[in-house]
């Protein structure tokens, strides 16, 4: 099946019963035994409910995985996914990350003994004096957040099998219409479902997609035993989002390219960040692994003073002044006092994160539009 006819179809049947041809909320608890453990399939909602088992499912198959589990957030996802590592156990990560991310790293999983490096992964050999015997996971995020750089995936999958490390990509900004990290040599995907995903800026959840079954049935165990899974009500609303997820995405890649055109022409605008532009340094990757660039577009100003940006950022009319990425409508940020607060100043300027590089998620409205509120914005 092509990607349009698995969003909508993948994983979803009528409902037996009524024939009702959308995945009911299941909204129960738990599920009738006629015995001790003579039951249908499904025992308690936090180990398993069908609206959720129909949302798994249909991730899985657009990630071309075998495994859908689904979170209430995000960042419940990754905390599943680093509840796989012990004490003594190290992790490779790409530099330039979303800020929450870096936190949990940092903040709660050091706590545990695990060590964190971060590295620039442009080059992706730039890793290998990192891996040792205690390496167990390497964790990238492509299109990085948000300066835009482009992982090569499938390179660095090579040298995590070579190394038999696991390999998790974060594929949030991407979505599967647009790459698919597991067919590259990931082991592992993960989503906020929050954004492109869910697509209306509506629902907070997260997401792990992987092909093999022990790695797999590992997670589920965890997901099981700590219990950050999402209710029906929210999986219904992703169910539903996802539909047009194909739709959307062409819209979200279109307005993206005609804004980033825009930006790039404009006396006030500095750097213009955005994969699709042939002089990006990654730019040939990114014609590799994706299909389109993306409506992710960061850019500094000419002058680089945080009070410019912060002025830019209170004229808007349409975009709207939001933490968040990946809905229906289009958002602006500000990355250092916003979404990567949470990272030192000194770590961000590392990556080139300056204090006025502006954020866009640009959505699916009319391109005029939004190039008229930015016009108007910058002036
Ligand atoms: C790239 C990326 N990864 C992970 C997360 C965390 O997801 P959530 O906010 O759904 O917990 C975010 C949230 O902004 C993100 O942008």
């Amino acid at each position: 099946m092509k990607f349009a006819t698995k969003a909508i179809h993948a994983g979803i049947k009528p409902d037996p019963g009524t024939g009702a041809i959308m995945t009911p909320i299941f909204q129960t608890s738990t599920y009738v035994q006629k015995s001790p453990g003579d039951h249908k399939g499904f025992e308690y909602s936090r180990t398993q409910n069908p609206t959720r088992q129909a949302l798994e499912n249909n991730l899985a198959a657009l990630e071309n995985g075998n495994h859908g589990l689904c979170f209430s957030s995000g960042m419940a996802a990754i905390d599943c996914l680093l509840k796989l590592l012990e004490p003594g156990d190290e992790v490779i990560s790409t530099n330039d990350l979303y800020g929450g991310t870096y936190r949990i790293f940092t903040k709660v999983f050091s706590k545990y003994g695990i060590k964190f490096h971060f590295v620039n992964m442009e080059k992706p050999e730039d890793i290998l004096p990192l891996i040792s015997k205690n390496t167990k996971l390497i964790w990238a995020e492509t299109p990085t957040n948000p300066m835009m750089n482009i992982i090569d995936i499938k390179a660095l999958g090579e040298i995590a099998k070579s190394h038999k490390v696991l390999f998790g990509v974060d594929n949030t900004f991407a979505t599967p219409f647009l790459q698919t990290p597991l067919d590259l040599g990931a082991d592992l995907v993960m989503h906020s479902v929050t954004k492109y995903l869910a697509g209306h800026s509506d629902v907070v959840m997260g997401a792990l997609i992987v092909k093999d079954k022990k790695l797999a049935d590992d997670l589920a165990f965890i997901q099981n035993s700590c219990g950050a899974v999402p209710g029906p009500q929210d999986c219904f609303l992703v169910l539903r989002g996802i539909k047009t997820l194909h739709l959307r995405m062409e819209r979200h890649c279109q307005n993206g390219k005609t804004i980033a055109a825009y930006l790039i022409n404009h006396p006030k605008v500095d750097k213009v960040f955005w994969p699709g532009f042939e002089d990006h340094p990654n730019h040939l990757v990114a014609k590799k692994q994706m299909k389109y660039f993306g409506g992710m577009i960061s850019f500094t100003l000419i002058g680089n003073k945080i009070e410019d940006a912060i002025k830019v950022l209170e004229s808007f009319e349409i975009f709207v002044l939001a933490e968040s990425l990946g809905g229906v409508e289009s958002l602006c940020g500000h990355p250092a006092t916003m979404t990567h607060a949470s990272i030192p100043k000194s770590e961000r300027e590392k990556v080139g994160l300056s204090d006025s590089l502006i954020r866009l998620s640009v959505g699916i409205e009319d391109a005029e539009d939004l190039k008229n509120d930015l016009a108007q914005a910058l002036d």
